[in-house]
């Protein structure tokens, strides 16, 4: 897929069976109206190749990938796999992958050069937990996963997504002002290290991103985007978000 920006991911988590593809169709309606505005979903592995068949229009993407092409690795999915599904970006790295499968910043930059090889787009996730932010050391922490977790390669078919783990799906955020500071130390970095390709990586906000809150999240400077997971199931959710993204364009 093309990386627009802003850009809106709606990530499904493991949410979602055949029947619920019906709203694929209605995602891909609302996006249509906004041409601007990039949009995918990224539902369980399950639903990748029946899902890009039905909604050529709508990019469909994955929640993780193995850092391997293939081979003795019981119930794991490569990249290319994903991309042979009809799959077009990948999310790595997310923070429950992170805190439930225990993967480092090395796994997490092995899966996104995984990603970019087999052509996918990469939307590679960082953030802080509470009691980091609480010590004061939120910006440390994403500086450290910023640096073991990209690639060095690659950058123009990167996307960094902001997730504060306290704010994933507890309906809290973080203040504008947070939110804008992180963002402009993520930019920071990215320039740092990518030069000007690193001024044009989107940079999307994640964690109870709503309806409600979308608006004022996504005109915040160098907010890109956002990386939606609950209220990303529903059309009637999922499509004023994308319409706040249509007006921060
Ligand atoms: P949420 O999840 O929008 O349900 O808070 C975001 C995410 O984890 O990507």
């Amino acid at each position: 897929m093309k990386r627009l920006s802003p850009l809106v991911v709606g990530n499904w988590k493991m949410n979602g069976l055949r029947a619920d593809l019906i709203e694929l169709a209605s995602i891909a309606e609302a996006a249509k109206d906004t041409p601007m505005v990039g949009v995918a979903i990224c539902p369980p592995f399950t639903l990748i190749a029946e899902a890009a068949a039905n909604t050529p229009g709508l990019p469909i993407g994955a929640q993780d990938c193995d850092t391997r092409v293939s081979g003795a690795h019981t119930g794991n999915v490569s990249a290319p796999m994903i991309a042979d599904a009809g799959g077009q970006l990948v999310i790595v790295g997310h923070s429950e992958r992170r805190a439930e499968q225990g993967e480092s910043n090395t796994l997490v930059r092995a899966k996104a050069e995984a990603g970019l090889s087999a052509g996918l787009l990469v939307i590679v996730c960082v953030g802080e937990t509470e009691a980091e932010r609480d010590a004061g050391r939120a910006e440390a922490v994403v500086e450290e996963q910023l640096a073991g977790s990209l690639p060095d390669d690659g950058a123009d078919r990167l996307v960094v997504a902001y997730e504060p783990v306290w704010a994933i799906g507890t309906g809290r955020t973080p203040t504008n002002e947070d939110i804008a500071a992180m963002h402009a130390a993520i930019r920071a970095h990215l320039e740092g290290r990518y030069g000007a390709e690193g001024g044009a990586v989107p940079i999307l906000y994640g964690g109870s991103v709503k309806p409600s809150n979308a608006n004022e999240i996504l005109a915040l400077p160098h907010v890109n985007g956002a990386l939606v997971g609950g209220a990303s199931l529903k059309v009637a959710d999922f499509g004023p978000i994308i319409a706040a993204a249509a007006a921060s364009a």
